[in-house]
């Protein structure tokens, strides 16, 4: 089953590192690569010129191939009213911090669809596998990265999503159930099915000729042997990556995700202005009560990320964005080289 995945990926292992923004580093992906499996850095919300230069570390660390993964979202439509109404509820939690929220709010990076400087660096620059998360590309697009001979992947949430990537010529399927940390990769919120890993593989296998790569709530040797046995030819694993030493995650995530706060995992669109499940705070019990319509992601993520600074320099987390999946009590403190070597291992016991 795996076979045609891997060769098309040209890697040994079926075990794939989710492409996380923040998190995710030229070193941890590169590390994974080396080690047999398909590693992966995020420029979703990179600029052209610091996503040519995540590129270039990665290559200079792997001869093997790895992926780069951008964010296909709807652009964001900015409304003012809408806007301001969210700063104001947000205010009385940065007057807890002795600040004051933006005055306005921005977009803070913008989407591939809209992006073609980015497009013609990843011409240029080549990698082996790209992928798409929240939606696609112009056809364009996928045409040129395809004719260029980069492997595409697009992560889906549904039948209907596979249907649309199958059409637009990507390469496999990452499908991304309702228990995956991080944000969801559905193309449109309004419409989230929330179906969970085990029914989403077995539904997209059976009706899709594409490789289905399973994503959500894997964490060992064991997960990854059912979502294969499920139908799947690989497993993308990003919490289990989250406390490598390789990952930029901050000591305050990683104590949280080593502790008894990894049990209770949520998904909520107040952080960042679309669906993302991570181990529940303030920005969990606080920002979904406020009644205030959340502005367009990414917009409303500007809002968030200038209240954790306000929080952050009185060494406050409560307004850290901390993602995690479900299996977060599982997650591993290993390097990532060696972490998949025991993934490997635990799926031939
Ligand atoms: C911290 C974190 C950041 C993530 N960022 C991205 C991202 O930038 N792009 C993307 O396609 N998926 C992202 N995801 C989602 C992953 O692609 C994948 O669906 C998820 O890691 C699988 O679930 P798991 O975390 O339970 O293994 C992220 C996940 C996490 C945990």
């Amino acid at each position: 089953m795996s076979r045609p995945l891997l060769s098309l990926l040209n890697i040994e292992l079926p075990i794939l590192q989710s492409p996380m923004v923040g998190v995710s580093t030229p070193k941890l992906a590169a590390a994974v690569s080396n080690a047999g499996g398909l590693g992966a850095i995020g420029i979703g919300a990179s600029t052209v010129e610091q996503a040519r230069a995540m590129l270039r570390e990665t290559a200079a660390l792997t001869d093997k191939p790895f992926n780069v993964n951008l964010f296909c979202h709807a652009p964001a439509l900015q409304d003012s009213d809408r806007e301001a109404q969210w700063l104001n509820a947000l205010t009385p939690y940065f007057a807890e911090f002795d600040a004051a929220p933006p005055v306005l709010l921005r977009e803070i990076y913008i989407s591939f669809v809209a992006d073609p400087d980015m497009l013609q660096m990843l011409l240029e620059e080549k990698p082996a596998v790209v992928s798409f998360h929240f939606g696609l590309p112009p056809q364009a697009a996928v045409d040129a990265l395809k004719d260029a001979g980069i492997v595409l992947l697009c992560s889906v949430t549904t039948l209907a999503e596979a249907r649309l990537a199958e059409q637009a010529g990507v390469h496999a399927l990452v499908a991304q159930g309702f228990e995956a940390g991080g944000h969801r990769g559905v193309f449109d919120p309004q419409q989230d099915s929330e179906m969970g890993t085990f029914a989403l593989v077995r539904v997209l296998s059976a009706a899709s000729s594409l490789p289905v790569i399973a994503a959500g709530g894997i964490m060992d040797g064991a997960g990854i042997n059912a979502v294969l046995q499920l139908g799947a030819s690989a497993a993308q694993l990003g919490t289990a990556f989250i406390l490598c030493p390789e990952s930029a995650t901050n000591a305050a995530w990683r104590e949280a995700l080593k502790g008894p706060r990894a049990h209770h995992t949520q998904i909520t669109s107040a952080i960042s202005g679309r669906p993302a499940r991570g181990m529940l705070n303030r920005n969990f019990s606080d920002l979904q009560i406020s009644g205030a319509a959340v502005p367009d992601y990414p917009i409303a993520y500007d809002a968030n990320k200038a209240l954790n600074v306000a929080a952050s320099a009185k060494n406050n987390s409560d307004f850290a964005v901390q993602w995690a999946g479900q299996g977060a009590p599982l997650a591993r403190e290993l390097p990532a080289d060696e972490l998949v070597r025991l993934l490997s291992a635990e799926m031939k016991v």
